[in-house]
């Protein structure tokens, strides 16, 4: 098929569904055919298939990557107006869970190259009321999670991981040991939207822990605060992954590690066809991560970022602007927010970043259609 500018998109999902669909749909055809369409066979083996796959202890199927954030910080016994560090780039969700729970979300810089909290700026952000800090493994690259776990040690502060977009990356820290991203800090959080690494038919999400207390009180939150049905000990809230969203997510999970090394070959093939135009930056690798390149996300920082995005669309190639806004200048956080030091680098990001299309079915013909508009542009 000839590269035309109808066939190319940012995700495709119907294509891998293509390549997946008898499995599929025989194992959505089994949840119907059983009648158990909540909390069904299928999620309790998800869990545990989950749960061998990140190394985690415990994996808390839920119902999206937002719920999770919530229901992870409803654990820890927080008060109101207690405070949690969050990078300041980020996808609101991160926030939204802070705000609903009346915490009050304090925003750290990232750093320009891994688009991640920047550890050297966290330590400053801390007060007396710093509770927690949810780092962001941002479009498949795992944050710095060794000084952060030291960080949070010394004040004594909870880590939650969202890893909604990174399933799959792995950290090693500097003794050599590897870790899967959202099983390094006391919780981590999944989201299993369509277009996430693992992503399923609808919504979904899960919890990861290595500490048994915290998985039953996680386990109780995300089931209106019960152990047992109908004895409410806590209050929770009510958030589910469907039975027929986790017989898909077990048929995706085998697959996983072939997505990502779809998604990497696809990278690397970008990566060396873009290595050297002037004005554009390409993603960073830090050694301590793989990257599983959930995006693939350029930097054009002379203020022309806005025109290669139109001069792509009129070649027919999509791109998105993931954010387009830093945190504290979004109308719902910029008067909650505690604001402890410069987050000029989150701003400049804003103004700067692209991302490019990027999916396990990416041709290497669709690679070299949209790398050769691009590099024609850098002329
Ligand atoms: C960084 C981040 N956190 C949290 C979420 C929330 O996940 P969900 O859409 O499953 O609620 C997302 C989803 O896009 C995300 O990208």
């Amino acid at each position: 098929m000839s590269i035309t500018t109808a066939n190319i998109q940012m995700v495709d999902l119907t294509s891998q569904y293509h390549r997946l669909q008898a499995e599929i749909d025989q194992a959505i055809a089994n949840v119907l055919h059983s009648g158990q369409y909540i909390n069904g066979k299928d999620v309790h083996t998800f869990a545990d298939n989950l749960s061998k796959y990140t190394g985690a202890q415990f994996a808390i199927p839920c119902a999206n990557g937002t719920d999770a954030l919530q229901i992870a910080l409803m654990s820890l016994h927080l008060q109101t107006g207690d405070e949690v560090i969050v990078p300041a780039f980020t996808y609101t969700a991160t926030a939204e869970a802070i705000a609903l729970l009346n915490l009050k979300p304090v925003p750290v810089d990232v750093d320009w190259q891994t688009f991640n909290i920047d550890v050297a700026k966290i330590e400053a952000a801390i007060s007396p009321r710093t509770k927690a800090i949810i780092p962001v493994h941002l479009f498949g690259q795992t944050a710095d999670m060794e000084p952060i776990m030291q960080l949070a040690g010394k004040y004594h502060l909870a880590v939650i991981e969202d890893n909604a977009q990174s399933l799959g990356s792995i950290y090693t820290f500097s003794d050599g040991t590897k870790k899967h991203a959202g099983n390094i800090g006391d919780i981590g959080i999944l989201s299993f939207f369509p277009t996430k690494n693992l992503g399923c038919y609808g919504d979904g999400g899960a919890l990861l822990t290595n500490n048994e207390t915290l998985a039953n009180r996680l386990k109780m939150i995300a089931s209106h605060g019960q152990a047992q049905k109908y004895y409410h000990e806590i209050i929770g809230c009510n958030s589910r992954l469907d039975t027929i969203q986790a017989a898909v997510l077990n048929v995706k999970l085998r697959y996983l590690d072939e997505f990502i090394a779809a998604r990497q070959t696809a990278a690397s093939s970008c990566l060396s066809k873009l290595e050297s135009i002037y004005g554009m930056e390409m993603p960073f690798c830090i050694s301590s991560s793989t990257h599983t390149y959930n995006q693939f996300t350029i930097k054009i920082s002379n203020g022309k970022r806005d025109e290669l995005r139109q001069y792509l669309k009129d070649k027919g190639i999509p791109s998105m602007i993931y954010y387009p806004l830093p945190l504290h200048k979004q109308p719902a956080y910029r008067d909650i927010v505690r604001i402890s030091g410069d987050l000029s680098v989150s701003a400049k990001l804003c103004q700067s970043v692209l991302s490019l299309p990027m999916h396990t079915e990416l041709s290497e013909e669709k690679i070299q259609f949209i790398t050769e508009k691009i590099i024609q542009y850098g002329k």
